[in-house]
C-alpha cells in the first residue's frame, strides 16, 4: 500500500468489527487484549493467517493440480508461531514449503518443523558458511543469484558430499510498477543473474550442481496482473531455452509479490494468479512444480499493531496526535511512504464531516526522525491523549523489521487462535515474542564489556 488512501468510504480491514461501539479483531476486544498485554502490540489472528495460506494453496492446486505448490516468504513474518501455523494449518492439507534469505531464517523455518526437503534458500547474498551449514541441515534446493556464488556453492556442496539443486534466478527486466523500494525485477537493480550469464552458466557442466529450473521474483505490493503476465511470458522463454539444452525442468519458482489493498483483501486474487500463471507458461500437464512464494499476502491482513495516542498538539494547519509507535516498531510507513490505516479502538460516532479536522489529522510516531511519520489518518478525529488506536495490515514487514533505535523496547506479540470454530467468544491468545527489555540489553552490554580482547 503506497498510494493515499481515502478511508473516509473505506469498510473495516478483514477481521475487524465493532461490537458495541468497542472494536474487535476476530472477536477478541481489542481494549481487553490493551488490558493485559499493555502497548505497543502485534496481535495476529491465526484464523486470517490460515485462510490466506489455503486460498493460495487451492489456487494453485485448482491450476497446477498437485504440481502446484506455496514456499511461504519467511521474511514477512518470521515468528515460530507464525511458521509452525502455517505448516500445521486447521486446513490440514497445506504443504507449507518455505522460503528463507538467510541463516536465521532457516533456523527458524526448522525451528517449526518445516522439513529441510522443503526450504528453498534464496536470497542475493549467501555466505559460505550460511550455504554450508544449510546444505548439512538437509537443505537441497538453492535459487543462486551470481556466478560467483554458484562457484563457491559447488565447492562447498563438492566437499561435503552433497548435491545442490540449483534454479538461477534470471533478471526479467520487468517494471513491476511498484514502489521503487520493492522492484527487483529491472536490469538496474541488484538482484538474479542477467540473461548472457545465466544461459552459459546452465550449459556448463558442475560437479555437486544439478540444475533443476529456474526462478524469478520482480517485486512486492504488485497489485496488477500485467507485470505478471510480462513475467510468466519470460519464463515460458526459459523453459523453453533449457528443454532444448537438455536442463531437466523439475521446478519454476515464481517468486512472490501480490499486493494487497486498504482492506488486506489479495489483489488480484490468488486464482486469478495462479490461472495467468497456467495460461502463460504452458506446461500442459508436465510434471513440473510450480511454487509461488507469497509472504505479504498471507501473513499482513492477519496481523494489526495496537497503539496509544500520547499526546495532541497543533501543528501548522493540522492537528498533530503523536502515537506510542515509531518508525523503530513500524517502518514501512518511514521507508517507503506506505500507507496504512489508523482506527479507533471505540467508536466514534461523529460523522466526519462534522469535525473540523476531518482533513488534518497527522499520526506521527515519539522517535525523534521527521520521517517518523504514519501520515494523514482521516478516522482520529477526536483522538484524545490515552486513546487505543490499531494499525491495520501489518503482519507482513512490521514485527521483523522492527528495532531499539532511540532505545525503545520492541513491541511484544500475540496471536489469536480459535479454540472453536462455531462460537467466536472462544478464543485462546498465545504470547509469540516478549516486549524488549532495555534493562536486559543493558545487563548483557555490562556483562559482554566485561570480557577483554587482546589482540
Ligand atoms: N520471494 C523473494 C525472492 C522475495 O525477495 C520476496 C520479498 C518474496 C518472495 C515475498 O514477496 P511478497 O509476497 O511478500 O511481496 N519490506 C518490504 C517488502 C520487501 C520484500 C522483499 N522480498 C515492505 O515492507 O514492503
Amino acid at each position: 500500500m503506497h498510494k493515499p488512501i481515502n478511508t473516509a468510504s473505506t469498510a473495516l480491514p478483514i477481521g475487524l468489527a465493532y461490537h458495541d461501539n468497542k472494536l474487535c479483531f476476530d472477536g477478541q476486544s481489542l481494549a481487553e487484549l490493551a488490558q493485559k498485554f499493555s502497548t505497543p502490540l502485534y496481535i495476529y489472528s491465526e484464523n486470517i493467517l490460515q485462510n490466506n495460506a489455503h486460498a493460495w494453496w487451492q489456487a494453485m492446486r485448482n491450476n497446477f493440480g498437485e504440481y502446484g505448490e506455496v514456499a511461504y516468504a519467511v521474511k514477512a513474518n518470521d515468528r515460530i508461531g507464525i511458521l509452525r501455523s502455517l505448516a500445521h494449518s486447521k486446513h490440514g492439507n497445506i504443504p507449507c514449503s518455505a522460503d528463507v534469505v538467510s541463516e536465521g531464517e532457516l533456523l527458524r523455518a526448522l525451528a517449526a518443523e518445516i522439513p529441510p526437503q522443503k526450504i528453498i534458500f534464496s536470497g542475493c547474498g549467501k555466505s559460505n558458511s550460511e550455504m554450508k551449514n544449510a546444505l548439512e541441515q538437509g537443505v537441497t534446493h538453492f535459487n543462486v543469484e551470481a556466478e560467483d556464488e554458484l562457484m563457491r556453492l559447488n565447492s562447498i556442496a563438492k566437499s561435503i558430499g552433497a548435491i545442490a539443486n540449483v534454479s538461477l534466478r534470471i533478471v526479467p527486466n520487468i517494471n513491476a510498477d511498484t514502489h521503487n523500494k520493492i522492484s527487483t525485477g529491472r536490469k538496474k537493480d541488484k538482484f538474479g543473474i542477467e540473461p548472457a550469464v545465466a544461459r552459459k552458466l546452465y550449459l556448463q557442466k558442475f560437479e555437486a550442481i544439478q540444475f533443476d529450473g529456474v526462478a524469478v521474483h520482480i517485486g512486492s505490493q504488485i497489485t496488477k496482473i500485467k507485470p505478471f503476465q510480462d513475467c510468466f511470458r519470460v519464463i515460458a522463454e526459459w523453459c523453453e531455452f533449457l528443454k532444448n539444452n537438455g536442463v531437466q525442468l523439475k521446478r519454476i519458482d515464481l517468486g512472490g509479490g501480490l499486493g494487497i489493498d486498504e482492506r488486506g483483501q489479495t489483489t488480484p486474487t490468488p486464482e486469478i494468479y495462479a490461472q495467468n500463471a497456467q495460461k502463460y507458461l504452458k506446461l500442459q500437464n508436465k510434471k513440473i512444480r510450480v511454487l509461488v512464494e507469497p509472504g505479504r499476502s498471507i501473513a499482513a491482513s492477519a496481523g494489526l499493531l495496537l497503539c496509544r495516542a500520547i499526546t495532541t498538539k497543533s501543528i501548522d494547519d493540522k492537528i498533530c496526535v503523536v502515537i506510542d509507535i515509531g518508525m523503530n516498531d513500524f517502518l514501512r510507513t518511514a521507508l517507503y511512504d506506505a500507507t496504512h490505516r489508523i482506527i479507533p479502538i471505540t467508536k466514534n460516532n461523529k460523522k466526519q464531516n462534522e469535525t473540523k479536522f476531518t482533513q488534518n489529522i497527522w499520526a506521527v510516531g515519539p522517535v525523534c526522525e521527521s520521517s517518523d511519520t504514519f501520515g494523514i489518518q482521516k478516522e482520529l478525529t477526536e483522538t484524545k491523549n490515552g486513546d487505543l488506536l490499531a494499525l491495520t495490515c501489518a503482519g507482513a514487514y512490521g514485527a521483523v523489521m522492527t528495532s531499539s533505535y532511540n532505545a525503545r523496547p520492541t513491541p511484544a506479540e500475540i496471536i489469536i487462535s480459535k479454540i472453536s470454530e462455531e462460537n467466536s467468544q472462544s478464543n485462546s491468545i498465545q504470547l509469540l515474542r516478549n516486549r524488549g527489555s532495555i534493562a536486559n540489553e543493558i545487563k548483557a552490554e555490562n556483562k559482554a564489556a566485561t570480557k577483554i580482547h587482546k589482540f
